[in-house]
């Protein structure tokens, strides 16, 4: 089987956003791939962070994960810094990686925009898309499943491999008698077809995130049904009669109208259909009952998980046991350990 691997940071609790670009495909894609799926912590402490409420917050995302419907007999789930394998070849990456490319993306201009004193902006910011492709190339990856913002890192995970296929890999295949072979996969980004970008509640134009100010802006895996409900009520909307798609003029129609499809879990033209006339007030009421509807067999299953510690450790153990053999593979390149061996 092909392999597959993506990750969430875990800073706060995981939202609608997370659950609809991310991890809804990662549980169907579990069935096709060897898939790894990571709780990224050493992501999460590029910006200034509590100790102790992230380490919380690493096993409250490993718990959705398992609560989402992530299966830990097929997938290997774990936590980024349990394997060192990750820093080591964020090392060796860095070294092939242009700083040009890495000044270049958006997140790291916004992100260190938004920090009040450039002193505050440590160099892991800037260098965190090469700890991403790390995660990504250690593991062989063909394919990662990630919303529509994670695209650009993406991006830069295959021109950091190519480039490094191409400085390194020749070469060091050809001594080994290979036939000027790779050092890595090339990967393939994956987005959902629907929600790959869900928006902001307040603003149809932004998109839901877990640093968003306002908790308002965005439904949280764990809100109740009453929460849902003023979140949803008191959501931006506009002041005509119907919902639709892809009216550019009506980004919070698109937004909403969205979710409400796949939460419902009908087709695109199902949910035209049966929105098309409605007034606000009563697509509200739907939306609202259909998201706490699908959230609650998630929230039911989040809390016996998190009721019962041992069996998420023992998961995340085996997670890590399995994802270091694999990273070890790539990381120490094997054969040059064997022939090492020989003529030693
Ligand atoms: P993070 O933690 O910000 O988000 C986790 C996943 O959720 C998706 N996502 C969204 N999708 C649709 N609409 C939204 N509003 C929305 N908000 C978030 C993200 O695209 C992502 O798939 N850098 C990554 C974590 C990471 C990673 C990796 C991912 C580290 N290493 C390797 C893939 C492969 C991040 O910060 O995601």
């Amino acid at each position: 089987k092909a392999r597959l691997f993506s990750g969430v940071q875990p800073t706060g609790v995981m939202h609608l956003g997370n659950y609809l670009g991310a991890i809804k495909s990662w549980v169907k894609l579990q069935e096709l791939y060897d898939t790894f799926y990571c709780i990224v912590d050493m992501h999460a402490i590029t910006l200034q962070h509590e100790p102790k409420e992230l380490l919380e917050a690493t096993r409250r995302t490993a718990a959705l994960y398992l609560a989402c419907g992530v299966n830990p007999e097929v997938s290997s789930i774990f936590v980024q810094s349990h394997v060192p394998a990750h820093a080591e070849l964020a090392w060796l990456l860095s070294c092939v990686t242009p700083i040009g490319w890495l000044r270049r993306m958006t997140q790291f201009k916004e992100k260190s925009a938004r920090a009040s004193d450039a002193s505050e902006v440590g160099t892991g910011l800037l260098t965190y898309p090469v700890l991403m492709a790390a995660d990504i190339l250690l593991y062989q990856s063909e394919l990662v499943p990630v919303g529509h913002d994670q695209k650009a890192h993406i991006e830069l995970a295959r021109d950091i491999a190519e480039r490094t296929n191409r400085l390194y890999g020749n070469r060091q295949w050809k001594k080994l008698g290979g036939k000027g072979g790779k050092l890595f996969r090339i990967p393939d980004v994956f987005l959902p077809p629907v929600n790959a970008r869900v928006m902001s509640l307040q603003d149809g134009t932004s998109k839901m995130s877990k640093s968003a100010e306002s908790d308002m802006s965005r439904i949280n895996l764990l809100d109740d049904p009453k929460l849902v409900k003023s979140k949803i009520q008191k959501a931006k909307s506009d002041g005509q009669v119907g919902l639709e798609f892809d009216n550019p003029d009506r980004p919070e129609a698109n937004n909403l109208l969205g979710i409400y499809q796949t939460m419902s879990g009908i087709s695109k033209d199902a949910a035209q259909s049966e929105c098309k006339d409605l007034q606000w007030g009563e697509f509200k009421f739907r939306l609202a009952e259909a998201i706490s509807e699908h959230l609650r067999p998630i929230q039911d299953r989040y809390k016996i998980i998190m009721d019962d510690r041992t069996v998420l450790d023992q998961v995340l153990q085996n997670g890590a046991d399995v994802a270091a053999e694999t990273a070890a593979r790539t990381l120490f390149n094997e054969q040059a350990q064997r022939d090492a061996e020989g003529s030693g």
